[in-house]
């Protein structure tokens, strides 16, 4: 074998490697099985599905085996035997992360905050979102944030249970509140994906979550956003692939509140997107020729109808963005090449991005508690914004860091500098 193709050969086999130890950091507490993990780490490193699912023959019986899976297999037992995961009793094909493996990462003990890193725009902070934002002096324009999903057995820090996540979210997000703009927002990205134990039914938690942030805080419910994803990975795979009682999931909510309705600061000119070339089109020869009535008469179409120029589309309420992005494989890549556990339940850029567009204007402050990779600070610095952002994991801080080195007045602590993973 040549020397490059070696070279390219080792690279393909670290990132598969990679992408099947992210599979099982994704969500520490939760167990995988190995339909979940074949499907993560294809969609991760871009295996696609025929090319996962095909059969060769293998040795001298000839028998038919999916190489792709073998693969994936074989890296799975080498994380086996670095401890790093182990077989959940009982269960076929079923692995989990070890307590050794966890403690990679490092939780920042109560009370503890530390500025991480910074820019001339915002500050990272180490630290439990409820320690910091409380005597905060400037108003938030935006609150944007995805909460730690609830798991079914809470954990010591993070994440807690399908009962206790409500209270843990508006605990949270309390300091915050107090000092929230009369114009501001607050948008909770949740997962609908919670089921009850057990069950193919899916909790309730998001209906008390509402009710929650309406009561408690006296906020108002704008807008119940579905952010569809089409590359989100196929499952619940228990639900929909073993038992099939489920259709595969493909959206999360993305819930928006506001202060004051009639007062708050979104603006869809900030967010128009291009016309197609057909209402082009359709605006240059002065709108429709025809007449026409729909629904009862509450449409009228009349000749003219859709001439007048305008600047873009405003748009739908269905937010169809894709997860994969650069920003995504910039951070896996520095993350990687540090020797930093990987943040696997990561947004893509283009959520905060357009939501940050859309309620905020420049200079506006905008804070994320959970923050995981800073994403959300990343995108209110790409586009003026003050930001202000907390994350509870000093690796995924860490990694963070690295998407900001580009951007004005960029500090990082020089006590991160060299952080290794354990
Ligand atoms: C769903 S992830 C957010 C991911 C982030 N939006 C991104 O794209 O990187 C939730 C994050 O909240 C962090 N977290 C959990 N409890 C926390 C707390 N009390 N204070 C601050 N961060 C916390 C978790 O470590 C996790 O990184």
């Amino acid at each position: 074998m040549s020397k490059a193709r070696a070279r390219r050969t080792s690279a393909g086999q670290l990132e598969l490697f990679e992408a099947v130890r992210s599979a099982y950091q994704k969500m520490p507490d939760v167990p995988l099985d190995n339909e979940g993990l074949y499907n993560h780490v294809a969609q991760a490193v871009g295996i696609s599905k025929q090319e996962l699912s095909m059969r060769t023959p293998v040795g001298t019986s000839g028998q038919l085996h999916s190489l792709k899976r073998r693969e994936i297999r074989w890296c799975q037992q080498t994380l086996k035997h670095l401890k790093l995961i182990e077989r959940v009793h009982g269960e076929r094909g079923v692995w989990r992360l070890t307590e050794g493996a966890k403690r990679d990462l490092h939780a920042a003990k109560k009370g503890v905050k530390l500025l991480a890193f910074s820019t001339d725009l915002g500050v990272a902070i180490w630290g439990a979102a409820a320690d910091t934002f409380k005597r905060l002096e400037v108003p938030i324009t935006l609150c944007f944030t995805s909460p730690p999903y609830a798991l079914r057995k809470s954990r010591a820090y993070g994440n807690p249970d399908e009962h206790g996540i409500v209270d843990f979210i508006c605990e949270n997000l309390e300091p915050i509140i107090e000092n929230l703009a009369e114009d501001g927002s607050l948008v909770l990205n949740v997962s609908n994906d919670i089921f009850e134990e057990g069950l193919p039914s899916r909790s309730t938690y998001l209906e008390r979550l509402v009710l929650a942030v309406c009561d408690r805080f006296d906020l108002k419910l704008m807008e119940r956003f579905v952010w569809h994803n089409p590359s989100k990975l196929p499952g619940p795979i228990h639900w929909v692939s073993k038992t099939r009682q489920h259709l595969n999931v493909s959206y999360e909510p993305v819930l928006w509140f506001a202060k004051s309705p009639l007062k708050v600061k979104s603006d869809n000119r900030r967010v128009l997107q291009p016309h197609s070339d057909r209402h082009i089109r359709l605006m240059a020869q002065g709108g429709e020729k025809r007449a026409a009535e729909y629904g009862d008469g509450a449409y009228k179409l009349k000749p003219g109808s859709f001439g007048k120029w305008t600047e873009g589309k405003i748009p739908k309420n269905v937010l169809t963005l894709g997860h994969s992005c650069a920003v995504n494989r910039d951070y896996r890549q520095s993350a990687t090449e540090l020797g930093l556990p990987l943040h696997g339940a990561g947004m893509p850029l283009s959520l905060p991005e357009f939501l940050i567009q859309f309620l905020t204007e420049p200079g506006d402050l905008v804070v994320d508690p959970f923050g995981g990779r800073i994403v959300t600070g990343l995108a209110a610095e790409m586009l003026g914004r003050a930001w202000l952002c907390t994350e509870i994991m000093l690796e995924y801080i860490r990694g963070g860091a690295e998407l900001f080195r580009q951007y004005p007045g960029f500090w990082l602590n020089p006590y991160l500098k060299d952080l290794r993973a354990a």
